[in-house]
């Protein structure tokens, strides 16, 4: 049965453990929650992406896929449509494989600063550099995009200190993966559309239409996004001019999203994949087996995105940050928790340390891309692009090396830096 209902609101300012309580009863019943009362600066820059945003949407087809880079992909650059198809990913129950999704997108993804270690250490794919954004027409995009990055990280770091808080755990212990991930932020674009509407029909819940074009096309089984979770611990949809976003929670209800306006100053959060193996068992991390979810455990909630068809004529413009961690960071223990076999099983070939130490967050990215349609246009390119992009990260050293690695140049930073003590406060506050 599907019922309509308002999603929980919480203020960012509220006292931590109040507003920590809060989330954690959403995120325990796989719903999402309204975050408000951001920074202004965050909706500031929100705003102005989006505005950029959409004259980059306006640009020819041709024009926008120059901006279509394949090795940063899920990083940085332009996502056409009919490239990825995030509802495979939903689950054995999926609608994901009957639908279409209609729309293309925008990545911009965490830029680390100068003389950061983890830009030696990394390979130029997982964080995203500057130089990469030469000659590219919307420079204001990139850094507005890298801006509001650190900003979800800000507010990232606040939420988790009020779940620390009403778990009971000690403080830093769920902050501490937050500086320095590999977050991005995706504009999406839903193109408009016209035509006759044929059918109007649920697939497991989520509505779809059949739709004759003028072109005389008959498009089956048309959604915006088809059902599925997210790559991350957190996504946070920060803006979006029409409604559409829908989840289902622990008891099979479906919230849907209705208000356009209300997003100024707010975020819709929910949790992903990351976030759900983390916190099952309690956030202890690296304490296997992680990914059965126990009860206070958060699920990852399957969403999906409805084409309103009233105002389907008009083009929807959304902002969704997802939050993830550093990429050394292991965020699961098994591999076939996260992708289909074959996918599951270039990781084992080319990482074999997989299954004693657990799954790696850049791991997990890799082979989740690949799984909904990055990294080549067909499954067998896929597949061998993901070994490649694998086999260049093995030298990547442990988390604690890195994290080592960062506290010292922490350190070096002028006491007015933003980065000083960045991941050093919640270290030392781990450590007393
Ligand atoms: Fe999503």
């Amino acid at each position: 049965m599907v019922v309509v209902k308002e999603m929980p609101r919480v203020d960012i300012s509220t006292q931590p453990s109040n507003f920590g309580k809060f989330v954690d009863r959403a995120f325990r019943d796989v719903k999402p929650v309204i975050v408000s009362g951001f920074d202004p600066e965050l909706d500031r820059t929100a705003r102005a992406l989006m505005d950029d945003f959409v004259n980059f949407s306006e640009l020819p087809d041709d024009n926008k896929r120059e901006y279509c880079y394949p090795k940063l992909a899920g990083q940085f650059g332009f996502t056409p449509q009919d490239t990825e198809q995030s509802g495979y990913a939903g689950g054995k129950d999926s609608a994901g494989g009957k639908l279409q999704e209609h729309r293309e997108h925008f990545m911009i993804g965490s830029q680390l600063p100068e003389g950061h270690p983890l830009l030696d250490i990394c390979p130029p794919f997982i964080y995203f550099d500057a130089k990469n954004a030469v000659g590219f027409p919307f420079p204001d995009m990139v850094t507005n995009g890298n801006r509001l990055v650190e900003l979800v990280e800000d507010a990232r770091m606040r939420m988790y200190a009020g779940l620390e808080q009403a778990r009971g755990l000690p403080p830093g212990s769920i902050a501490f993966i937050v500086p320095y991930g590999t977050t991005v932020v995706r504009l999406h674009h839903y193109p408009g559309i016209r035509g006759d509407i044929v059918k109007e029909y649920e697939v497991n819940g989520v509505k779809a239409i059949d739709m004759l074009l003028p072109s005389g096309e008959l498009k089956k089984g048309l959604v915006y996004a088809a059902d599925h979770t997210d790559i991350d611990c957190t996504a946070w949809l920060l803006r979006a001019n029409k409604p559409g976003f829908a989840q289902r929670d622990k008891t099979g209800n479906v919230e849907r999203f209705t208000a356009g306006k209300d997003y100024e100053g707010s975020a819709v959060v929910n949790v992903g994949d990351y976030g759900k193996f983390m916190s099952n068992p309690d956030w202890t991390l690296g304490a296997a087996p992680f990914g059965t979810v126990q009860d206070g455990g958060y699920g990852s909630g399957v969403h999906w995105v409805e084409i309103n068809t009233e105002t389907m004529q008009d083009p929807r413009f959304s902002i969704v940050a997802f939050g993830h961690n550093r990429p050394t960071v292991v965020v699961c223990d098994k591999i076939d928790r996260i992708v289909r076999p074959n996918i599951a099983s270039v990781v084992r070939r080319v990482i074999p340390e997989v299954d004693r130490r657990g799954v790696r967050e850049s791991e997990a990215l890799y082979a989740r891309l690949a799984e909904i349609g990055y990294l080549g246009s067909t499954e067998a390119e896929r597949l061998e692009n993901l070994a490649g992009m694998l086999e260049a990260l093995r030298p990547l050293p442990s988390d604690r090396e890195v994290v080592k690695e960062i506290l010292g140049w922490e350190r070096t930073q002028p006491e007015d830096s933003p980065y000083k003590g960045r991941l050093g406060q919640f270290y030392e506050r781990r450590n007393t």
